[in-house]
């Protein structure tokens, strides 16, 4: 008899990740015999949580803050997004035991994008607000899904001007400088954790210039507006939330697992009236 499968997500903290129920409720929902956990591992237990979830026999596992960079030393393969941001959200386990780390937050964000603006508006011109870990992914999955004309924007604009030279294409230039030429952009995408609640920080830049029509997405999901969306409305854009990233790196990652690409749509509505509940 095959053995039960099982995954998880390590990180500090992890209590309140959402990961959990969403892969059970797609388990339950698809009839697959599967269970996945919440695993608390602190920093300096990385090496041996990693060994610990491949003897049990962890058909693979989701991988948050703060080891999404410091388990790439642990694993015997990555894939070459997961190389390119330095960064993995996601490990397999091979066939042959072997486990390949792969990111899948970059292309959650896309997917979701792509869910509401459809896939032929890749020769916008986009905006990233932000230069953080969370910028990095989405840039280089933007750049491997076609969108070739990006611009960063960063409170720190070296931290731009470097992920620009990866990519290898696009423009790094200052708040200021973004904010002045804000109507250019069809696509501004808030990936900072501006807004985030509880935190005191609210806007990275100005919308006072934002081209009516254009779509602004944050990557932030609670609270599912943030004052960056609610802004953007009022300029008339269309606004997308972070919530279907959250989902759909989840569901890319499944599909990875069990080469079944789960229902995105039921989960983001039944997400959705979660986080509706708590405000
Ligand atoms: P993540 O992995 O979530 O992207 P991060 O790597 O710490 O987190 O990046 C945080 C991002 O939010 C950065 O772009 C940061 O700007 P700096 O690079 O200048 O630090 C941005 N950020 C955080 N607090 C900010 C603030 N008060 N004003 C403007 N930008 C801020």
């Amino acid at each position: 008899m095959e053995m039960k499968k099982w995954f998880a997500v390590i990180g500090d903290p992890i209590a309140h990740s959402k990961s959990p129920s969403m892969h059970n409720a797609w388990f339950d929902d698809m009839n697959i015999d599967a269970a996945y956990i919440p695993l608390h591992v602190k920093g300096e237990a990385l090496e041996m949580a990693v060994a610990s979830l491949k003897t049990l026999g962890a058909s693979g596992w989701n991988v948050t803050i703060p080891h999404k960079q410091t388990i790439l030393p642990f694993l015997d393969e990555l894939d070459s997004l997961a190389e390119k941001m330095g960064a993995v959200n996601t490990v397999v386990r091979l066939p042959d035991g072997r486990l390949k780390g792969y990111n899948t937050d970059g292309a959650g964000f896309v997917h979701s994008l792509e869910e509401v603006i459809g896939m032929d508006k890749k020769d916008q011109e986009v905006l990233l607000i932000g230069a953080g870990g969370a910028a990095r992914g989405i840039a280089f999955a933007l750049q491997q899904y076609g969108y070739h004309k990006i611009t960063i924007t960063n409170r720190t604009v070296a931290k731009a001007e470097e992920i620009i030279a990866e990519l290898g294409e696009g423009e790094a230039v200052s708040t200021r400088d973004a904010e002045d030429s804000l109507n250019k952009f069809g696509i501004v995408i808030q990936s900072t954790s501006a807004g985030l609640a509880n935190s005191e920080f609210k806007m990275p830049l100005s919308l006072e210039k934002l081209r009516e029509g254009a779509i602004a997405a944050d990557i932030v999901y609670n609270p599912l507006m943030t004052p960056f969306l609610i802004s953007a409305q009022q300029k008339g854009a269309e606004a997308v939330n972070g919530l279907g990233m959250f989902v759909h790196q989840g569901a890319i990652a499944f599909n990875y697992w069990l080469g079944q690409y789960p229902n995105t749509n039921n989960m983001i509505k039944r997400l959705t009236d979660d986080l509706n509940q708590l405000v």
